[in-house]
This record gives structure tokens, C-alpha cells and sequence, in this order.
């Protein structure tokens, strides 16, 4: 249908963006809490909660006050927690066995916020760049590569510790190749049959893990994660490896970062029914807080255009270090409002 005069179009978009209450009603993609999920770091001792350099409103904490963090993010909706350890220096070796101490940061975090907020899922994440001497994801073999098979054989122990500490979710973000196979049946044959697991499945080595890097002190000691982490310039290759996941028993799936893979996003949630979580990584969110501190964008704005567009390319769960306030801001109805 067209109009006589081109200067009068009958077709016009605009009839439904002229008000807040239009907008509203044809909104396509909306965010809740409960697809949120905030990511916390445990460190050692008591009464410790230090703001990280490179993440500002992002903080290390010891066991107590991380109790409380998740208590404030349950009491505001947030769907769950992801927890990593930052263990001394001096607790790292070359295998990065302290990840497997049941009575280790994490286990004991995912006690402290059982108690503290018995509805808040709790997602532990597993990997060893945060225990191991050398800061790679795993035992080195004589060349100095991640060894894969010696990092599976350690990778079901770790499961089972985490699980039987009370994870909710176990998840995986090493990289390494059968890793999902490996603690599906570590956790089968442990009881834990009924924990899902959360497969970060196509993960890339991205610059954009800078930050997180300096929050949980496992920067590799030398080299970089290329050679288990994904090229970012493939995309055949991360359905591959998100199919060799789904067989061998992920529950859901994850890929990470978020904004420089809004394809890869789609392309998962077309392609496969499991549920979808993206992970709104370290560097992502402190470009937007440095860029809104120094007043060269709207730090709150952009963030929720991020998490929208992520959502909007197809990902349930987000994991987001924006999480909490993002949830407070869906509450009180400032999400969006601008
Ligand atoms: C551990 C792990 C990393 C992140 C999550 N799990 C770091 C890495 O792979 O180097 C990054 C998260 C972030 O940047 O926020 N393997």
C-alpha cells in the first residue's frame, strides 16, 4: 500500500514509539532479575571486601561479607550466584590441587550462601587458572601446554568437591576436550546425579577477560590461553563445540564473552533447545564504568542496552558483574527509563 504523495507515508513506525506506554506495549525483549546471575570472589579471612581496581563496584571477599552480597542479590531477585576462589600465592602449585580441598574458599562460600540465601542457585565455576603456580587452566605437560588429559583426570575430583559442598550448578570453563563427559560421570558415580551442568561451551580467548584476570589473580605466568581457549575469529568451530557439550551431557550451555559474540549467541539458540546463558564478561562491563566515569557515556544506560541486546540475541541467562544493580533497577522501574 502505497501513498499518493510521497511526502505522506502511510506506513509510519513512529505511531508506535510516540509514548513511554507504547514503547512499552510492543517491547519486544524485557529482563528480570531471575535470569540474572552475579558473579562473586572469595578470598581468605574475615571481614574482607576489597573493590577491584580494574572493576569499579566489583569486590573480593572473604567468606562472611560474600554471605551478605548474596543475600542482598536474592532479596532482590537475582536468579543465582557464580562463585570463584582467590587463593594466597602461596596455596598455588603446579596442578592446582587446593581447588580440590573440600574445605577450600569455594566450598565453604557455597555453604556461607546456602544458609545466608537458601533460594539463590548457586553456580560453582570450574577450572583450575586460579589454583595452578603458573596461572593456566591446568597441569603442564613437558612443553609447557596444558595437558588435557591430565587436567580431566583432576577436573571430576573437582566436581565432586564442589557438588558435594552444595553446588546447585557445576561449571566448567577450561576449555578442556571431554571435559562435560568426564564430570557427568564423576558426579554420577559420586550421588550427584541430579546436579546439572553449565557448560561454558564456546568460550574465546578474549582480551576482554583483562579485569578478571587481576580479580582472581590467575593471569597465566607466561604465554597466553590460545591453545585452549577459541580463535575469535571462528564460528563453525564454536558449533562444533557446542555439539560435542550437548552429547556429552551438558544441561545448558554457555558462551562467553557476550557482546563481541551476539552471532554466536543466535546461532546457539537456533540450532539447539537447551537453555542458553551468556557471560557479560570482566572487560566488558569495566569499559562501560570507566567510560561512564569519565563522563563520555551513560554507565547505567549502556549497560542496560548491552544486557538487552544480549538477551535480545537469544541468551536466557545472563551473568553479568552488573547483576545486582541491574536487578534493583528492574524493580524500582528505572530499567529502561531515560
Ligand atoms: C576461568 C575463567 C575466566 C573467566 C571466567 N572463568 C578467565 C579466563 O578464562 O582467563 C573470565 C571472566 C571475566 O572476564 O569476567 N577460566
Amino acid at each position: 500500500m502505497k501513498s499518493e504523495n510521497p511526502l505522506h507515508p502511510l506506513i509510519r513506525p513512529r505511531r508506535l514509539r510516540a509514548s513511554p506506554g507504547l514503547r512499552g506495549l510492543v517491547r519486544e525483549t524485557r529482563l528480570s532479575p531471575a535470569a540474572l546471575v552475579l558473579p562473586l570472589f572469595v578470598v581468605p579471612g574475615a571481614g574482607v571486601r576489597q573493590e577491584i581496581a580494574s572493576m569499579p563496584g566489583v569486590f573480593r571477599e572473604s567468606v562472611d561479607m560474600l554471605a551478605t552480597s548474596a543475600k542482598r542479590a536474592a532479596d532482590s531477585g537475582v536468579g543465582g550466584v557464580l562463585l570463584f576462589g582467590v587463593p594466597p600465592a602461596a596455596a598455588k602449585d603446579a596442578e592446582g590441587r587446593a581447588a580440590l580441598d573440600p574445605a577450600g574458599l569455594v566450598p565453604r562460600a557455597l555453604e556461607a550462601v546456602a544458609a545466608a540465601a537458601p533460594g539463590l542457585v548457586r553456580i560453582a565455576d570450574l577450572c583450575f587458572c586460579e589454583y595452578t603456580s603458573h596461572g593456566h587452566c591446568g597441569p603442564l605437560d613437558a612443553h609447557g601446554r596444558v595437558d588435557n588429559d591430565a587436567t580431566l583426570a583432576l577436573t571430576g575430583e573437582q566436581a565432586q568437591v564442589l557438588a558435594r559442598a552444595g553446588a546447585d550448578v557445576i561449571a566448567p570453563s577450561g576449555m578442556m576436550d571431554g571435559m562435560v563427559a568426564v564430570i557427568r560421570q564423576a558426579l554420577d558415580s559420586a550421588g550427584c546425579s541430579a546436579v546439572p551442568i553449565l557448560s561454558y561451551a564456546a568460550k574465546y580467548a578474549s582480551a576482554f577477560y583483562g579485569p578478571f584476570r587481576d580479580a582472581a589473580d590467575s593471569a597465566p605466568a607466561f604465554g597466553d590461553r590460545r591453545a585452549y581457549q577459541m580463535d575469535p575469529a571462528n564460528a563453525l568451530e564454536a558449533m562444533r563445540e557446542v555439539a560435542l557439550d550437548v552429547e556429552q551431557g551438558a544441561d545448558m550451555l554457555m558462551v562467553k564473552p557476550a557482546m563481541p559474540c551476539l552471532d554466536i549467541i543466535r546461532r546457539v539458540r537456533e540450532r539447539y533447545d537447551l537453555p542458553l546463558a551468556a557471560y557479560q564478561v570482566s572487560g566488558e562491563y569495566s569499559m562501560i564504568a570507566a567510560a561512564g566515569e569519565r563522563g563520555w557515556i551513560d554507565a547505567d544506560r549502556a549497560m542496560q542496552e548491552s544486557l538487552i541486546a544480549i538477551r535480545r540475541a537469544g541468551a536466557d541467562i545472563i551473568i553479568t558483574y552488573s547483576a545486582l544493580r541491574t536487578a534493583q533497577q528492574l524493580n524500582d522501574g528505572t530499567f529502561g527509563a531515560a
